[in-house]
């Protein structure tokens, strides 16, 4: 048995689909495939605006500035960011020069820890970077109680949580702006891809100006002739309204997105079975095992949180030998990477620094059945039930 991380969940017939279509297009750049694509993704979110995006670190990157410019941020102004997430959470926020403030995770839902984020904020605080983590949707309730009144913006980083919910409502629509990554190997795929889905009409304007160098020709027509108006001296074709990226994506990824979105809720509901039976395994091991689960996850991964750090190694070994390919826990404690160590205090991360030595994770998708899941279960009563 082989048991990657990743696995190919592009279909042959998603594949003829593409094939057909690079045949027949006279367009590959971004065009009406891509707009399909964003309407029946803004179907599928219930959200007003989807801007599609060439990956979700570009969302990140995107929504970051576009959230800047909508509400004025000054250089040095604080985002709270996670120490557990994917580094392309935090870097927009210093690239674009704000200041990330860093807040612990807990081992409820992997998000922050809730009451380090309520002693973070200060009057510098704009937004709070709220990153839904391998398939657990936050506290989302508890976030927003702590903002109250205050002008702080919500940012949801939803790339690994695509499809969870909140009392049945999909993470990703209850901040100004989230994110979604189509990368290889996350709950559905267009190869490198990600989603900006707002319900703010400004927002949306500056991200969709913004992923493609700031020209006002982007933006849906129905917004152009008052801007023409204005602008009656330049060239409409080359007029550019604010400083942009180019972080367009092609009709083909577009193509593939329209294949794999109906099969979303499925890939998901796949996911979360086999989580489901995980748990059940490693519920037979209480004294070994830290477990977690919500009732709208969409599982990502399968992830071990071991009680005993000296048991790591070896289990993973074992489950390496036995053809299960592991990896740490997202990147474990963000803050004991090189490039952020200078954030690091020692003893405000604890939980980071615990998922950092004690944790790790094994792949998870529509093809991990029942098999695949009896061999773990042998090995774990082999190595825990001692
Ligand atoms: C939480 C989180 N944010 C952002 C990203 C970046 O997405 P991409 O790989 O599409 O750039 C990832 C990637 O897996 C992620 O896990």
């Amino acid at each position: 048995m082989f048991w990657p991380l990743q696995e190919n969940v592009i279909s042959n017939e998603d594949l003829d689909l593409l094939v057909q279509f690079i045949r027949e297009t006279k367009r590959f750049t971004q065009f009406t495939k891509v707009r399909e694509f964003e309407a029946a993704y803004s179907e599928w979110m219930g959200c007003k605006h989807s801007v599609y995006v060439n990956s979700g670190s570009s969302a990140n990157l995107l929504m970051i500035y576009a959230a800047a410019e909508r509400y004025g941020w000054n250089p040095g102004d604080e985002v709270i960011v996670p120490a557990l997430t994917w580094p392309t959470t935090v870097t927009p926020v210093m690239q674009a020069g704000f200041k990330p403030v860093f807040v612990d995770a807990n081992l409820n839902d992997f998000a922050f820890d809730y009451d380090q984020l309520a002693q973070k904020i200060t009057d510098k605080t704009r937004a709070i970077f709220l990153v839904h983590i391998l398939g657990f949707p936050a506290d989302v309730k508890r976030v927003k109680e702590i903002i109250g009144d205050r002008d702080i913006v919500l940012l949801e980083d939803t790339c690994e949580t695509q499809g969870g919910t909140i009392d049945g409502v999909k993470v990703g629509n209850f901040g100004l702006g989230s994110s979604f990554s189509f990368y290889w190997g996350h709950h559905m795929t267009t190869v490198e891809g990600g989603m900006i889905c707002t319900n703010d009409e400004d927002f949306y304007k500056l991200n969709v100006l913004k992923r493609s160098h700031g020209l006002a020709r982007e933006l849906p027509e129905k917004y152009q002739a008052p801007i023409k108006k204005i602008h009656a001296d330049i060239d409409f074709q080359f007029l550019f309204l604010t400083d942009g990226f180019n972080f367009r994506n092609t009709e083909f990824n577009a193509v593939l997105g329209l294949c794999q979105l109906p099969k979303l809720d499925g890939f998901i509901e796949k996911r979360n079975k086999a989580y489901t039976r995980f748990l059940q395994i490693c519920r037979q091991f209480p004294d070994d095992l830290i477990t977690l689960d919500h009732p709208g996850k969409s599982s990502f991964v399968l992830p071990f949180v071991l009680k005993d750090r000296a048991k790591k190694a070896p289990f993973q070994a074992l489950i390496r030998e036995n053809g299960i390919e592991s990896r740490p826990l997202i990147s474990g404690n963000l803050l004991q990477q090189p490039f952020l160590k200078q954030y690091y205090v020692p003893g405000e991360y604890d939980t980071a620094d615990f998922l950092h030595r004690n944790a790790f994770y094994i792949g998870n998708n529509q093809f991990v059945d029942d098999e695949r899941l009896d061999v773990l279960e042998r090995l774990m009563g082999q190595f825990f039930g001692k």
